[in-house]
């Protein structure tokens, strides 16, 4: 047996328990990984809330949620290749991981070196990647101006410094609170505005002189997606990535708003995985040598042992994290 938290019910942070449950068994193309840490992102809040906006989410109480996990793999199914016990890895997955032990598709493994951090670590397998995903995505050239929203938060802290390390000319943060846009400043951002404000967009449209920003990564959604179309520099990109603000639907936008020669489009780790494997491949052996290196830094906002895991809800769903909230089994 093992320890996990789950939840049976949807609600508050307090419905999440701890509580003894079988060791899972890889099945065919699964390994089983026994946890070091895993991260607690925003969407685990929403999932746990009931509002998690994505059709993919099919959830069968009790409800152990998952993350970007890093640990050191304890078993592996029968058609497994490449994957011994012992390697040390990272996963990014939806459910399992608030756990001992987890298991998961061994297609979304990553190698995972002995000397980073296993909390540092935890942002390799999924936030890191999807920050790392949504710039290549958002084809951004040396010299342009990045707007950068939730600059502060987990996929945020990292994909500000990427944009630095690939040469932006001016990376533009938001984020809504004083300790949150210093943070973002200290990351490589060069200004930060708090999205809070009704005259963010204009504040962000005088810091790039009038132009507007050449690519906008957009983990918000509804009215910030809808505000960043219009604020585009012509031949601009908006890379949107999720929903923190809990809506799928934007607003209704003219087609007007795209005769600027402005450029909209998505991104899901998993189809940047699937669909353009060289890509990811090449993003996760970059993002590893970065993290390695030091000039990307992963921030640990909290470490708490897995019964902390509501403590750990309450700080993201109060959006006070600074990086990552992480949990330690
Ligand atoms: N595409 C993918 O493959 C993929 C996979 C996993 C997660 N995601 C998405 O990536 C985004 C970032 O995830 P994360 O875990 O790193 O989150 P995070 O940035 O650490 O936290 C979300 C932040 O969004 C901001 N925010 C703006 N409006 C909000 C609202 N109405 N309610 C709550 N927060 C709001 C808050 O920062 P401020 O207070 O500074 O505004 C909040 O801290 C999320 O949308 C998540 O769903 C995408």
């Amino acid at each position: 047996m093992m320890r996990a938290v789950q939840f049976d019910r949807y609600g508050d942070p307090d419905v999440l328990y701890v509580a003894e449950r079988p060791v899972p068994e890889p099945g065919p193309g699964q390994v089983r990984i026994a946890v070091e840490a895993v991260s607690v992102g925003h969407a685990q809040t929403q999932m746990r809330r009931e509002v998690f906006p994505a059709p993919m989410w099919r959830p069968v109480f009790p409800v152990v949620l998952g993350g970007d996990v890093v640990g050191r793999i304890t078993a592996v199914g029968p058609d497994v290749t490449g994957l011994r016990p012992g390697d040390r890895v990272g996963a990014f997955t939806l459910y399992g991981a608030y756990a001992e032990q987890v298991v998961v598709d061994a297609v979304t493994v990553v190698p995972v070196p002995e000397e980073l951090d296993a909390a540092e670590a935890a942002v390799l397998p999924g936030t890191g990647l999807i920050a790392l995903g949504i710039l290549r995505t958002g084809q951004l050239r040396k010299g342009e101006t990045v707007l950068v929203h939730a600059a502060a938060g987990g996929v945020g802290h990292i994909a500000v410094q990427l944009a630095r390390a690939a040469g932006a000319g001016q990376v533009i943060g938001t984020a809504g609170a004083a300790d949150k846009r210093e943070f973002a400043r200290t990351t490589g951002a060069d200004a930060v505005v708090d999205h809070r404000s009704p005259d963010w967009a204009d504040e962000v449209r005088e810091l790039t002189g009038g132009r507007g920003p050449d690519l906008i990564l957009d983990g918000v959604g509804a009215e910030v997606l809808h505000q960043g179309i219009d604020l585009l520099a012509p031949g601009g990109r908006l890379v949107f990535y999720g929903s923190s603000g809990g809506e799928l639907e934007i607003p209704r936008v003219s087609v007007m708003a795209l005769i600027g020669i402005k450029y909209v489009t998505g991104f899901a780790l998993s189809a940047w995985r699937i669909g353009r494997p060289h890509e990811y491949e090449a993003g996760v052996a970059e993002l590893t040598r970065l993290l390695v290196d030091g000039q990307v830094k992963s921030a640990v906002h909290a470490r708490l042992p897995l019964e902390r895991a509501a403590e750990a809800h309450t700080i993201v769903e109060a959006r006070a994290q600074l990086g990552r909230v992480v949990l330690i089994p």
